[in-house]
């Protein structure tokens, strides 16, 4: 019989990938198989996150859980951000843990499964042209790191202390690894990096050095990949050359993820943005003279230290000049090891008014944009199974539509028309 991991993923996209990784590698190398029951596993790995502030005891109450019901003589590993930088901690605060597994280092998974109590949190480690065995949780679609670590400081944000100095993998490897998943049934992939658009400034070999608009234009020429995505591009480094690619490459997706995180000149320039308000209007102008399909979704912070109520109404501001069709909000929440650690916080009850100050506007516009897509015909890439006998899929813009049907829809091309609209998603009719 073989052995059995059960692996849960917090986070973001590039977890999403860290945890594939790690599932490859376990089962090439050691014959794991995965489960969806901890009970039952013989390894558990939690993949961690640590953008925003989830209470630490909160982790340490769910190992307690895994330690207290899992099968006798099983292991556990802590893995991803939170591991990157509490390290050593985990294992002083729960002795039971077998090992600690940073997000740089997950290539390491294999040696550190054998040692007892090891603690691999080098966030200087090089895994940016690591082989990694091939697992991919969906055969639709395929999720491919571009680059690893980020070069930039915002001031909230801890991910450069636990994913280290941006690193772009040579173009070669990636185009090799779109070619497989894509002959494999992947007509999308799904780039990722923590600033895409900045592909190609630094590379750890002696590489040929290509900028993210011509990775794209190289992808593109792969008959099999139909449909390119990508997250997350940054408004700093959105140059012409690469919104006028995004528009007329046609198996780029017409959906663009720009995070502004604030309205406010005073406010991006605390959080070291590089950019200004004025620089995010004008290029969303470009984006969209450009492509006027797009879609364009955001991520916003409310409550960074300082912010006035001058400073959330500029934030208004560009959310009503913009109009995003999707946007991802939080309130402010203060990291280790970051700039912003210990300034003075806004009081708890503004921020909470902004946030849903914030979301009530949001879904005013969204709700707008939305019925406007009634009768509207796209094409629907399916890629999930839904409850009640729907399968969902997306635009090439990202609307996301359910219609009736199964399994055989599955990585299949449909034009389907909108005939009801809900907020999050959409439903439609497959046309004959
Ligand atoms: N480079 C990535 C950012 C990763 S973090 C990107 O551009 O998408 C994802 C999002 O989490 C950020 O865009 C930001 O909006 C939010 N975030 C990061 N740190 C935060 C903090 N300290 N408090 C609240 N939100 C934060
Ligand atoms: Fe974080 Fe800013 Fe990089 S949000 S991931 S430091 S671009």
């Amino acid at each position: 019989m073989s052995k059995k991991l059960f692996i849960e993923t917090l986070g973001c996209a590039m977890n999403s990938r860290d945890s594939e990784h790690m599932i490859a590698q376990l089962r090439e190398k050691e014959g794991y198989t995965t489960t969806d029951e901890f009970r039952e596993a013989d390894l558990i790995l939690i993949n961690t996150c640590s953008v925003r502030e989830r209470p630490v005891h909160k982790l340490f109450s769910e190992l307690g859980g895994f330690n207290k019901h899992k099968k006798k003589g099983a292991k556990i590993g802590v893995c991803g951000c939170t591991a990157s930088h509490l390290g050593e901690e985990i294992i002083k605060r729960a002795p039971y843990v077998n090992f600690v597994l940073g997000a740089r280092n997950v290539s390491k998974i294999c040696e550190v499964l054998h040692l007892d109590k090891a603690v691999e949190i080098d966030i200087n480690y090089d895994e940016s042209e690591f082989a990694f065995d091939d697992f991919r949780s969906s055969s639709h679609k395929a999720f491919i790191n571009i680059s690893i670590g980020c070069d930039k400081s915002c001031t909230f944000c801890i991910v450069p202390k636990t994913r280290g100095d941006e690193i772009s993998i040579p173009a070669d490897l990636i185009i090799q690894e779109a070619r497989r998943a894509a002959v494999n049934g992947a007509k999308e992939i799904f780039l990722l990096g923590q600033n895409v658009n900045n592909y190609g400034r630094r590379f750890s070999g002696d590489t040929e050095k290509i900028n993210f608009s011509e990775l794209l234009r190289r992808l593109s020429k792969i008959d099999e990949v139909e449909r390119i995505r990508f997250t997350s591009p940054h408004p700093f480094h959105m140059d012409d050359e690469f919104i006028e690619e995004f528009g007329k490459n046609p198996k780029i997706c017409k959906s663009m993820h720009m995070p502004l995180q604030s309205g406010s000149n005073t406010i991006l320039k605390a959080m070291k943005r590089g950019y200004t308000k004025e620089w995010f209007i004008n290029r969303v102008q470009k984006l969209r003279a450009e492509c006027p399909e797009v879609s364009i979704s955001t991520d916003i912070i409310v409550a960074f230290p300082g912010e006035s109520d001058e400073d959330f109404a500029d934030t208004i501001d560009v959310m009503k000049q913009v109009r995003f069709d999707q946007i991802f909000s939080f309130k402010y929440s203060p990291r280790p090891h970051t700039e912003a650690e210990h300034l003075t916080e806004v009081d708890s009850e503004i921020s909470s008014d902004r946030l849903s100050y914030l979301q009530t506007l949001n879904n005013e516009i969204h709700d707008e944009i939305n019925a406007a897509l009634m009768g509207n015909t796209y094409r629907v890439y399916f890629e999930e199974l839904i409850r009640d006998g729907y399968i969902s899929g997306r635009s090439d813009n990202n609307i996301v539509i359910k219609v009736k049907g199964s399994e055989e829809l599955l990585g299949v091309f449909k034009d389907v028309k909108v005939t009801a609209i809900g907020r999050t998603i959409l439903t439609g009719e497959i046309l004959a």
